[in-house]
């Protein structure tokens, strides 16, 4: 079997990590868990950026030596992933030999095919893309856009990667691979891009003007051009792995797709003869309160803060459950806390302490079987209620795997929490708190369906859950006395599962969060 290997982009050290850089950690680790809850073998790898331009700059500014501010930030973004629950395999970062030698190696290869050449160029270049301008790239006034920063005129010789020769090669690729972009409709975008000749790709950087890269084997005085060092990380990290290459997806921000990711790296595989990727996802990017995110506003969410003070389950749900994958997104903390009061709070939470308080009121703190039979419950016209809710659970199951293989992951948890919503109703229609007074054998015998229904419910919901919020799957186990075992899909079959399950007490999975203005975490 092969491996489904997962990654993530390589976050840019030249700051710290931020909202966007957490969401597409958090999608990328719901999708590796996913894939894992399904049976597959998983290797999920994501790590930092750290050659070039704007990390040399950053290491400047802060008056020490690249390497150095290098380690010292990716340790942030590491300590991220470990915060934010992420179940990475491994972490790479672009500094590391590992990572170089494979760089340089195949740079040395593509030279040696004659697919890397040197010539003089001329033209226009921006420090802050760490780009080559063209003049399609001009505002209709003939001014640069803004996202260049500012840009300058260069003569200089340097390295070219034949590009161009490809282009139809990629154009026929993307046609025989309609699924290769998710979403589907980027695909156009790619194509659209390709509609105009290709450019060479310059692929070196002459050592005066930067100097923290990695050295092209072949001419000491250059570095190589920042993308073309990072697209390798993904083969790089796994090259010495038998069964992982080529990637299933790479998780990345729409920003990055074209040219980067769609055009460069599957010609670089190409050229290099190695295989393609099969598939890329592209995400949509989060404003906050409306507007682009940005430290010099104060506009910004610092993830770890945030998930110190709200909880990490709570900020990795409410980024899967807001964004509709592939989309833009608004973060706002009223729209935050509205999500967590209802649906986390109020509507599981809620589900949660009835069936311990329940439980521990009428069943002595054990779940009891239930009153009926299963055949009882399939037939008999007084327990509808019962078999509704067992109807409700068998759609929301097919349902929410189905919607999780397409990433409608939002529209998934949606049908989760109805299906959580839909239980609280059922509990409050048999309100075992009435049936618990009356001594009617009846009544006890519904009183035991009932308690037994609730425990199995809670736990069936809890189960579909953990890829988004893997803690909380674990405290209700642990508070509703089960122990898991089997296949995933095994622990999704309604059953007698929690009979004899000894109960918690009580348990607070979502306390009330504090006023905004009381925290560090600032939206
Ligand atoms: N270093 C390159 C990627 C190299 S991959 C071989 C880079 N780094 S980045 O730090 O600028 O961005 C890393 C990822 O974060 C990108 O996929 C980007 O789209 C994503 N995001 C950055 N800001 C974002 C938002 N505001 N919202 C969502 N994702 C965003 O690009």
């Amino acid at each position: 079997m092969k491996t489904f290997y997962i990654t993530t982009a390589i976050d840019y050290v030249n700051g710290s990590p931020h909202l966007g850089h957490a969401y597409e950690k958090v999608l990328t680790d719901v999708i590796a868990r996913f894939r894992r809850l399904m049976g597959d073998q998983v290797y999920f790898l994501t790590g930092v950026d750290e050659h070039g331009q704007k990390v040399q700059q950053s290491a400047k500014k802060r008056g020490i030596d690249p390497q150095a501010f290098c380690d010292e930030v990716s340790q942030e973004f590491r300590a991220m992933c470990a915060k934010l629950d992420i179940s990475n395999d491994d972490f790479i970062r672009t500094t590391e030999p590992r990572h170089k030698a494979v760089v340089s190696r195949l740079l040395q290869q593509l030279f040696d095919q004659g697919e890397i050449y040197k010539a003089e160029y001329k033209g226009f270049y921006s420090t802050r893309q760490e780009q080559f301008l063209q003049e399609k790239d001009r505002q209709p006034d003939g001014s640069w856009p803004e996202i260049f920063g500012e840009v300058t005129e260069i003569t200089e010789s340097n390295y070219f990667f034949k590009l161009a020769k490809y282009q139809d090669w990629l154009i026929q690729f993307l046609k025989d691979n309609d699924d290769f972009i998710f979403p589907r409709y980027r695909q156009k975008q790619v194509l659209e891009f390709l509609a105009e000749p290709l450019n060479d790709l310059c692929i070196s950087r002459p050592k005066e003007r930067l100097e923290w890269g990695i050295p092209l084997p072949f001419d000491a005085g250059y570095v190589t051009y920042v993308w073309f060092d990072a697209l390798v990380n993904y083969y790089s990290a796994v090259e010495d792995k038998p069964g992982i290459w080529p990637a299933d997806f790479h998780v990345i921000g729409k920003d990055i797709l074209v040219p980067p990711h769609a055009v460069y790296w599957p010609i670089m595989l190409k050229a290099c003869g190695l295989p393609t990727p099969k598939s890329i996802l592209a995400h949509g990017w989060w404003s906050i309160n409306g507007t682009k995110m940005s430290k010099s506003t104060g506009n910004f969410v610092e993830p770890m803060a945030f998930a110190e003070q709200y909880g990490v389950d709570a900020l990795r749900f409410f980024m899967i459950r807001e964004m509709s994958v592939g989309q833009d997104s608004d973060f706002s903390l009223n729209q935050f806390l509205a999500r967590y009061n209802s649906e986390l709070a109020n509507n599981l939470g809620n589900l949660v302490n009835r069936t311990l308080n329940m439980t521990n009121r009428f069943g002595g703190g054990v779940v009891p079987a239930s009153g009926a039979s299963a055949a009882e419950i399939a037939a008999d016209a007084a327990l509808a209620p019962e078999r509704e809710l067992r109807a409700l659970w068998e759609k929301t199951r097919a349902e929410f795997i189905a919607l999780n293989e397409g990433f409608q992951f939002h529209i998934a948890l949606e049908r989760a929490f109805a299906f959580v919503t839909a239980t609280n109703r059922y509990v409050e229609q048999r309100a075992p708190w009435k049936l618990g007074k009356s001594t009617e054998p009846a009544d006890q015998a519904l009183l035991k369906t009932s308690l037994a229904t609730m425990a199995e419910a809670l736990r069936l919901g809890a189960t579909l859950l953990p890829a988004v919020m893997p803690s909380t799957t674990e405290k209700i186990y642990a508070v509703i006395g089960y122990a898991p075992a089997g296949t995933w899909r095994d622990r999704l079959v309604w059953g007698e599962t929690l009979t004899g399950a000894k109960v918690a007490e009580t348990a607070i999975l979502f306390p009330r969060p504090q006023a905004p203005e009381a925290g560090a975490a600032k939206v």
